[in-house]
């Protein structure tokens, strides 16, 4: 029903109508993926926390399902916050925070959280099992329960804010489901790098370990403290006598304005998968004029290749291929060449000569709201935004990757981009606002000549 209006995405998952936050419990399970999500079905706004529930033969079409689980029980009276599921001998669990406010709504400084357990026979209908793991003393903030297992046992990481304020990755041992014992801290913010770390995963990638999480907190320079959110990763080797050595500290994920509290799951055939909410706590949600708010990024395959973690789109992104279009290569001169009247749905491969363009400026943009463009100068990519309706203005870049190639791989889905740099090296996502009239989608050059060596597009199915 959401789909008429102008910002509603053809192939990324949305709420069916409300809010939309963190991706909880991906699986694959039985030949379906499944992909829960924080939601509140009453309002676009949050509010008491629901998991929404939808399934996939692909990752790349689904279908709503009926609410997974709704807040009530005196352990999960104000929120089922967000977690993740496993296979236990058949039974699809579902693992989650259940969330109480004793303060008030809101109140940060008075809450309880534990872990709880539902569990499903047909994938479908959820029963609560109840309170499974109560936070450690001192701890109140605890939640985001990633659970997997390993070795003949359960484990699960889950996130917490320690009494001084600085967030910390905690890490338990199962015999079941319902029986945890604490294992170790796994990891430990200094005062820098976030009082909260929402949302943790901890899994094997080639030869190492990936710890990802989602710290509240980050102080960065000229914002001092903030309540600034970014979602990164932590690299590292388990080393004798069990300790967990990190051996890369936090990184960002994703360069882009929309991008946090992503989760991992193993695909079919194993592949790593990542899925992130495409909002960000900050971020304006011009959406909720329609009546929803929030949606997933595309799934994206994880890898490391020669110690650079990669993050592609997964292949069966491919098959909403429909009407491709080459493009001529070509020399950029300042000017405009439109390649769409009206992008809506589309994906565009576009490989830039960078020794033979000298231009100040280069690369696309998307009616007069968005570019993505090299800044020769800053030696920089920039995603940058203008909805200036919308109190929206602002950019985000990074530095470009070495080379004389650069190739972009982007992504336009109605109120989206995403942007896959030289296979992966970087990713930018971020939530864009184009009118449904201004949706003209261009490459340009500025002062200068820009070569385009490659280049394709196609339009993407909007069924
Ligand atoms: C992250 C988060 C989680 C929490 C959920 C509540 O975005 O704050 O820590 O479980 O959202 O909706």
């Amino acid at each position: 029903p959401l789909r008429g209006n102008a910002f509603y995405p053809n192939f990324h998952l949305a709420p069916p109508a409300g809010w939309m936050n963190d991706p909880n419990g991906l699986i694959y399970h039985q030949g379906v993926y499944h992909a829960f999500y924080q939601h509140h079905p009453f309002s676009e706004n949050w509010g008491p926390m629901h998991w929404g529930h939808a399934i996939s033969k692909d990752m790349v079409r689904w279908q709503h399902q009926p609410v997974a689980l709704a807040p009530g029980e005196e352990f999960d009276r104000d929120g089922c916050f967000s977690g993740s599921a496993v296979h236990d001998n058949g039974t699809l669990s579902l693992i989650y925070t259940g969330h109480v406010w004793l303060n008030g709504e809101g109140n940060d400084s008075a809450i309880r959280e534990v872990q709880c357990l539902a569990t499903s026979q047909d994938g479908l209908h959820f029963t609560k099992q109840g309170v499974v793991l109560t936070p450690p003393e001192n701890i109140m903030h605890f939640r985001d329960p990633k659970v997997w297992q390993e070795d003949g046992h359960w484990w699960m990481v889950v996130g917490a804010r320690d009494a001084s304020d600085c967030g910390q990755v905690l890490l338990y041992k199962g015999t079941s489901l319902r029986d945890w014992t604490f294992d170790r801290v796994l990891a430990k913010a200094d005062a820098a790098s976030g009082y909260m770390w929402e949302c943790p995963d901890f899994f094997p990638l080639g030869d190492e370990n990936i710890l990802m999480c989602s710290p509240q907190g980050i102080r960065t320079q000229g914002h001092d403290y903030q309540n600034l959110f970014q979602s990164g990763y932590l690299r590292g080797h388990w080393q004798p006598g069990h300790h967990f050595e990190i051996t890369q500290g936090f990184m960002e994920l994703d360069h882009g304005h929309d991008f946090y509290a992503p989760q991992s799951f193993t695909a079919a055939d194993g592949r790593r998968i990542i899925i992130a909410w495409m909002d960000m706590w900050e971020s304006v949600m011009p959406s909720k004029e329609e009546g929803w708010a929030g949606c997933l990024t595309l799934p994206r395959e994880l890898t490391l290749r020669d110690g650079k973690l990669l993050m592609v789109p997964v292949e069966e992104v491919c098959t909403l291929r429909r009407e491709h279009r080459p493009l001529t290569p070509c020399v950029l001169k300042g000017h405009v060449q439109q390649l769409s009247e009206n992008a809506q749905a589309t994906e565009i491969i576009l490989q830039w000569d960078l020794s033979h363009s000298d231009a100040e400026r280069f690369g696309i943009m998307l009616g007069d709201g968005l570019s993505v463009f090299v800044d020769k100068q800053a030696q920089r990519l920039f995603l940058s935004r203008d909805y200036s309706a919308y109190g929206i203005q602002d950019s985000r870049s990074v530095v470009l990757p070495e080379g004389n190639l650069l190739e972009l791989r982007v992504y336009i889905d109605r109120s989206s981009v995403e942007v896959f740099v030289n296979q992966g090296e970087k990713t930018l996502s971020s939530r864009i606002y184009p009118q449904p009239d201004k949706r003209a989608l261009s490459l340009f050059a500025e002062k200068g000549q820009a070569m385009l060596s490659q280049g394709d597009s196609w339009t993407l199915s909007t069924e």
